[in-house]
């Protein structure tokens, strides 16, 4: 069995990637009949965003019940018969642990709310301050403030994240015992993967005090004992099982908590997810604002991470795109004029480099943001409560809507765009999000018969287990104040490779160092070009250059 550092994992979200029984949402018999596509993709294994019996209110990351499938997706037969497929296919299945919180439909908040103490502890209550204002001053992440009143009580929860989201508390040994249940009952299901939503945000101090100066989410983010807890949870659960996969989702953190969380000889998770280099065209640090991306600052993350991160051990889980985040096409190149280039040089970047790479649904086909014109088309809790408040501070509403279109949660959501039939054969009833208008263009069936993009994926996930150079390599940035290249630098034993991406629309050129003018191109999306000391790089593209004897 290969290591997750030759891997390859494919995101699925399953509201949005294929409905088999006309309801408009998709469901796990569509996972199920798209398992052969997802095989002749190429991925190693899917990772499922949550499943679970849940309210719906923030599309399932408000779980309800930890054990069961909520019926809008199937059943648990279902789901058997999706691990089954998922075998046969040599596919491995990742789930979605929702650990920092619970619906509160959940059993135990109910029970809690029932005035049963013991569940009351599961939870984060608090008393209102002496003055009679909230426990802290914190805001939720989702808008507004992070404390609600705990029904006719004189205590608050805490929700980080939407009111319908009350945080866990993990101080206490049983909340920690069951989060270990739950992982156990899924290993018992054949389940290889675990992907751990917002986990370093678990530790909260015994005492909650408030913030100053802007310095709220170190409150509660990365905390040392955020490390103890995972590293708990691993012993009694997934480290008993040498082939699982973990991913931890990591909000607003740091290069020396990766390199702990994801240090092999620290038992805590084989990876993490960061967000900084999302966070480029955040005006100010605000993601409700439309910013052109800060290049320079795209590169210099890249390369402080790729080299830091493989300095130090450590791994990450590399991605442009995901289920909370805008189209990377869309966001990072010319999707009108150049999105085939764009879409296979952003692909390029995150293969070749040192980490594992994830693709994101319709990633492969070059799928776009839909560029609602309506605010009644977008459905996020996070969108709409974000529209509210922009307009409660007076911005108009065509101001608001320019910003929703590059930045909501909803541009990833949009429908699997399968073919050319009415709602892209994603299903046949109304879907619970409108499809792009232009499935018509790009969809899987076009892609199949006459595109190009899924072809350069196949080839990208054949590489990474061809040349161990690509999974095993370290990372070294090179000439990194290009103003239009980002690339770098990798290098295993006998093997070396250089990686060349031009992230705009126009010409560029780039010196190569003297050992690479006589080397082979492993992929580029362009016809081949002559190399020399000088390159010329056309818009948007990409090249790998390699040197070595593996697989030529
Ligand atoms: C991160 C998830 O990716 C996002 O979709 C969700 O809303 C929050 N965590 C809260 O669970």
């Amino acid at each position: 069995m290969s290591s997750f550092k030759e891997k390859v994992i494919y995101q699925i979200y399953p509201r949005s990637f294929k409905d088999s029984n006309g309801d408009g949402i998709g469901d796990l018999p569509g996972i199920i009949e798209k398992i052969p596509y997802l095989k002749k993709l190429g991925v190693d294994m899917i990772w499922l965003s949550p499943i679970y019996p849940s309210p719906q209110n923030d599309n399932g990351y408000d779980v309800a019940d930890y054990f069961d499938i909520d019926p809008v997706f199937g059943t648990m037969s279902d789901f058997e018969a999706l691990m089954k497929q998922a075998r046969e296919n040599d596919i491995d299945v990742m789930l979605d642990m929702v650990f920092n919180h619970t619906s509160t439909e959940h059993q135990w908040f109910q029970n809690a709310l029932a005035g049963e103490k013991k569940y009351q502890d599961y939870y984060l209550l608090k008393p209102a301050k002496a003055d009679g204002s909230l426990p802290t001053n914190w805001d939720s992440k989702f808008g507004g403030v992070a404390w609600e009143k705990f029904d006719e009580t004189d205590l608050y929860y805490l929700h980080l994240y939407d009111v319908t989201q009350a945080d866990l508390n993990w101080r206490n040994t049983e909340v920690r015992k069951k989060m270990a249940e739950v992982v156990n009952f899924w290993l018992e299901k054949g389940v290889h993967g675990f992907r751990f939503d917002v986990i370093n945000v678990i530790g909260k101090d015994a005492e909650l005090v408030d913030s100053v100066a802007g310095n709220e989410k170190s409150l509660y983010t990365d905390k040392p004992i955020v490390h103890e807890y995972i590293h708990e949870l691993n012993q009694a659960s997934f480290g008993q099982d040498e082939n699982c996969v973990t991913v931890g989702e990591m909000s607003a953190t740091s290069i020396e908590n990766c390199l702990l969380y994801s240090q092999p000889e620290r038992q805590e998770l084989s990876m993490a997810f960061n967000f900084h280099h999302l966070k480029v065209d955040y005006e100010n640090g605000e993601k409700w604002s439309t910013a052109p991306f800060n290049f320079q600052e795209l590169k210099d993350l890249f390369n402080e991470w790729g080299e830091q991160m493989a300095r130090g051990d450590g791994w990450n889980a590399l991605f442009w795109n995901n289920h909370d985040q805008p189209r990377a096409v869309s966001r990072f190149t010319d999707d009108q004029e150049y999105r085939v280039a764009g879409a296979k040089m952003l692909a390029a970047t995150v293969h070749l480099s040192r980490g594992t790479p994830f693709i994101y649904q319709g990633e492969e086909i070059g799928m776009t943001n839909p560029n609602f014109a309506l605010i009644e088309e977008y459905k996020d809790i996070e969108t709409l409560n974000f529209y509210q408040e922009l307009r409660e501070k007076g911005l108009a509403h065509a101001e608001i809507m320019a910003i929703i279109r590059s930045k909501s949660r909803d541009n990833s959501r949009t429908p699997v765009q399968w073919d050319q039939s009415e709602n892209a054969g994603f299903t046949t009833g109304t879907p619970w999000l409108k499809v792009a208008d232009n499935y018509l263009e790009i969809n899987v069936k076009k892609e199949l018969a006459s595109g190009s993009i899924f072809a350069f994926y196949q080839k990208l996930i054949q590489l990474r287990k061809d040349y161990p150079v690509i999974a095993q390599g370290n990372y070294q940035r090179y000439k990194d104040q290009h103003e239009q290249v980002y690339a770098y630098l990798r290098e295993y034993q006998e093997e070396q490779l250089l990686v060349l991406n031009n992230f705009y629309g126009k010409e560029t050129q780039i010196e190569i160092p003297t050992e690479f003018v006589s080397g082979t191109v492993l992929i580029s999306n362009y016809p081949q070009q002559k190399v020399g000391a000088q390159l010329i790089l056309r818009p948007y593209e990409t090249l790998a250059l390699y040197v070595g004897d593996t697989k030529i």
